[in-house]
């Protein structure tokens, strides 16, 4: 690709994370409000004031490449913000649901620095490769600080309901688990019609036949339970009112956004059954507990396995751009 082409992709990946930071300055803001446990509150507010450091840092070498941050792309991103709060606020489990989605969100950030570094290098911009190692950096440090509270979220979600009730409750996840998959089958059937390298293209194949067996497993253990089929209506319901395509900015058009996009998926996916496997384990639910820790460590490999590729989806990406 000519010098010229990777510095305006540079630009555009910039764009890209300056919506991105926009959209969590959003989410910072307002999550410590109905975050219901003060730790979880803490580690929202912390990073809020890392996210407004990250905006202005990647606002700054926007400026010094004489760009700007696209209007378009950050009012698209801060809309997508108030989508994925008003979301969490109408769950019954209000905590559990904003970690679990603010744990995503932080992974969708990695994929996105991951990219943007590459896309750096390879435009000889040593500040934009820093920037991107750095913040980065920040982003995981969050995923971890969210990852240790998944037990105060359900201790917060699950406050006010009674013993006798978590068996009941344990179902409940378990829809919601199961909306997830069923999002998950179908964001990964669409994904060959992206142009794919072969490895990336042969991932999300496999992934697809282990999330079908996971639909499978967990619609098993409802109907095990007695669940009522309205209990998943429900769900998916609930779930398909967020639109997933404008929290993560657009509907994934290229093989690097797809790859940023499933690798956020798994961690949402990673976010509900670790609190599931919570919740099973208050009702005393073995057989819940089993079978979540079997599909978590599908999850936890296929998103590893995403994360091993961002060479190969980037190169996808830019070949893509040369092409078009
Ligand atoms: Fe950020
Ligand atoms: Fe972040
Ligand atoms: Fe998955």
């Amino acid at each position: 690709m000519a010098d010229r082409d990777l510095g305006e992709q540079l630009v555009k990946y910039l764009t890209d994370v300056h919506s991105i930071e926009e959209q969590a300055l959003t989410q910072m803001r307002r999550a410590p409000e109905i975050a219901g446990d003060p730790e979880i509150a803490e580690a929202f507010a912390q990073h809020l004031h890392e996210t407004e450091r990250q905006e202005q840092r990647v606002r700054g070498l926007l400026d010094s490449a004489g760009e700007k941050p696209s209007k378009v792309k950050d009012i698209a991103g801060r809309a997508g913000g108030m989508g994925m709060l008003l979301f969490a606020k109408f769950q019954p489990d209000t905590p559990g649901k904003l970690v679990a989605h603010a744990f995503s969100y932080e992974h969708m950030e990695v994929a996105a620095y991951e990219l943007l570094r590459r896309v750096a290098e390879r435009a000889g911009s040593t500040e934009g490769a820093a920037l991107a190692r750095d913040i980065g950096d920040e982003e995981r440090r969050m995923a971890g600080r969210l990852e240790s509270v998944f037990d105060r979220a359900v201790d917060a979600s699950l406050r006010d309901v009674a013993r006798d009730d978590l068996p009941e409750q344990t179902c409940k996840y378990l829809a919601d688990a199961h909306a997830v998959e069923m999002q998950s089958i179908q964001m990964l059937e669409r994904a060959p019609k992206i142009t794919e390298p072969a490895d990336l293209a042969s991932l999300y194949e496999e992934h697809l036949e282990e999330s079908r067996g996971h639909e499978k497993r967990i619609r098993g253990r409802l109907e095990a339970m007695g669940a009522s089929t309205s209990l998943m209506k429900d769900a998916a319901m609930r779930l398909g009112a967020l639109n997933w395509g404008a929290l993560f900015q657009a509907q994934p058009d290229t093989a690097a956004k797809l790859a940023g996009f499933a690798y956020a998926f798994e961690h949402l996916e990673i976010g509900g059954y670790e609190q599931l496997k919570r919740v099973a384990r208050r009702a005393d639910d073995e057989k819940t507990i089993h079978v979540v820790d079997a599909i978590l460590a599908e999850e936890r490999t296929a998103a590893d396995r995403i994360a091993a590729r961002w060479d190969e989806a980037l190169d996808a990406s830019l070949a893509q751009v040369v092409e078009a």
